[in-house]
C-alpha cells in the first residue's frame, strides 16, 4: 500500500519575531512544496536507507502517534532546507496527511494542522503555529489578526501561550525569494531577541512598531495596494535589522532587489536564510539577486494547502 501527500512552503510577509510577543504576523503559502510517500516495509526507511529515529524526531513523533513504525518514507522537495521557507512544517504536514490516508482516516485539514504544530512544538520547543497552519491550509494565514480583518479559524494554546489563527484573502502577487545559502537557526535568534527585549525598553518599542505596521500592511494587502505593502515590508526589514535579526548577506540582497521592487525584506527568523521581494519585474530582481550572491526563485501566491497527490 502506498499513500502520497504534499504540503507547500511559506514566506512570512510581515510580523516575524514580533509574533512571539503577541503581535500579528501574516504568512503566505508559496508554490514550492514537500512531497511525501509512505509505503509498506519490513523496517523503517527514509529515502531508501534505514534510519536512527534519534536523528529524526519529527518522524518519530508522527509515526508513534499512528503506532506504525515500520514504513518506507520517501520525501522530495524543491524548497531549500533551513532557509526560513517552512520546509520542516511542510514535511510534517505531508507526512501526517500520508499517514492518515494509510490509516483510512478522513481528510481533516484542521486536525493535520494541529498535529503538525504539536510535532514542531515537541521537536523545536518554541514554534508559533505560523508555519504549520500555512503548510496545512495554504493561501494566507494571520496569527493574532486584528478584529475584522481575517476569518478566525482556530485558537491554539501551548504552555501558557495562546495564538488566534485566521485565514486572510491574498491577492495574486509575484514574489522573488532570495536564498542567502546560509542556514538559519530559528531558536538561537529568537532567544537573542528575547534577551534584547528583557534588557531594553527601546527593543520593546521596536516590537510594538512592527506590530503596528504589520496591521497596516495586512490592510494594504487586502485592498491590493502593493505599493503601500512594499513600503511597509521595507520598513519591517529595517526594524528587524535593529532587533539584530538581519545580516550583511540579507541586507545586500534586499538592497539589490529594491531597485525593481515595491518592497523587500528578510523572511522568517533571519540571520541567514532568505529574503523576499514584492515585484512586477521578477526576472530583473532575480538577476540582481544572483549578482549579489543569492539564489533566487520566483514564487506565486495562493497554492492550495496539504493534500493527497
Ligand atoms: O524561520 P522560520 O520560518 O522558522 O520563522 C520563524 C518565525 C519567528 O517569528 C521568528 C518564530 C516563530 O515561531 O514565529
Amino acid at each position: 500500500m502506498s499513500s502520497s501527500a504534499s504540503a507547500p512552503g511559506k514566506v512570512i510577509l510581515l510580523g516575524e519575531h514580533a509574533v512571539v510577543y503577541g503581535k500579528p504576523a501574516v504568512a503566505i503559502a508559496i508554490d514550492r512544496e514537500v512531497r511525501t510517500t509512505v509505503e509498506d516495509s519490513d523496517v523503517l526507511m527514509l529515502n531508501g536507507s534505514t534510519i536512527d529515529l534519534e536523528y529524526h524526531p519529527h518522524i518519530e513523533h508522527i509515526l508513534s502517534k499512528y503506532g506504525d513504525m515500520k514504513v518506507s518514507i520517501t520525501t522530495d522537495t524543491n524548497l531549500p532546507p533551513s532557509s526560513g521557507l517552512g520546509s520542516s512544517a511542510a514535511f510534517s504536514s505531508s507526512l501526517i496527511c500520508a499517514m492518515r490516508m494509510r490509516k483510512n482516516l478522513k481528510f481533516d485539514v484542521m486536525e493535520i494542522a494541529k498535529e503538525s504544530f504539536e510535532t514542531e512544538y515537541a521537536v523545536q520547543g518554541r514554534a508559533s503555529p505560523i508555519d504549520t497552519y500555512t503548510a496545512s491550509l495554504g493561501n494566507g494565514i494571520v496569527l493574532n489578526c486584528p478584529d475584522g480583518l481575517g476569518e478566525p479559524i482556530a485558537e491554539v494554546t501551548k504552555n501558557g501561550n495562546a495564538w488566534k489563527v485566521s485565514r486572510i484573502k491574498v491577492p495574486d502577487m509575484t514574489l522573488v525569494v532570495g536564498y542567502t545559502g546560509i542556514k538559519s537557526n530559528t531558536g538561537p535568534i529568537v532567544e537573542r531577541v528575547r534577551r534584547f527585549m528583557d534588557k531594553n525598553t527601546f527593543a520593546r518599542e521596536v516590537v510594538d512598531e512592527i506590530g503596528n505596521i504589520t496591521e497596516e500592511g495586512i490592510r494594504a494587502m487586502t485592498r491590493n495596494d502593493l505599493s503601500k505593502l512594499g513600503d511597509i515590508m521595507l520598513k519591517d526589514h529595517k526594524l528587524l535589522s535593529i532587533l539584530g535579526t538581519s545580516c550583511n548577506e540579507l541586507n545586500k540582497l534586499v538592497d539589490a532587489a529594491m531597485k525593481y521592487s515595491y518592497g523587500a525584506k528578510l523572511t522568517g527568523s533571519g540571520g541567514g536564510g532568505s529574503m523576499i521581494a514584492l515585484t512586477d519585474e521578477p526576472m530583473k530582481v532575480a538577476e540582481a539577486i544572483i549578482l549579489h550572491g543569492g539564489l533566487p526563485f520566483v514564487v506565486r501566491t495562493n497554492p492550495k494547502g496539504v493534500g493527497e497527490v
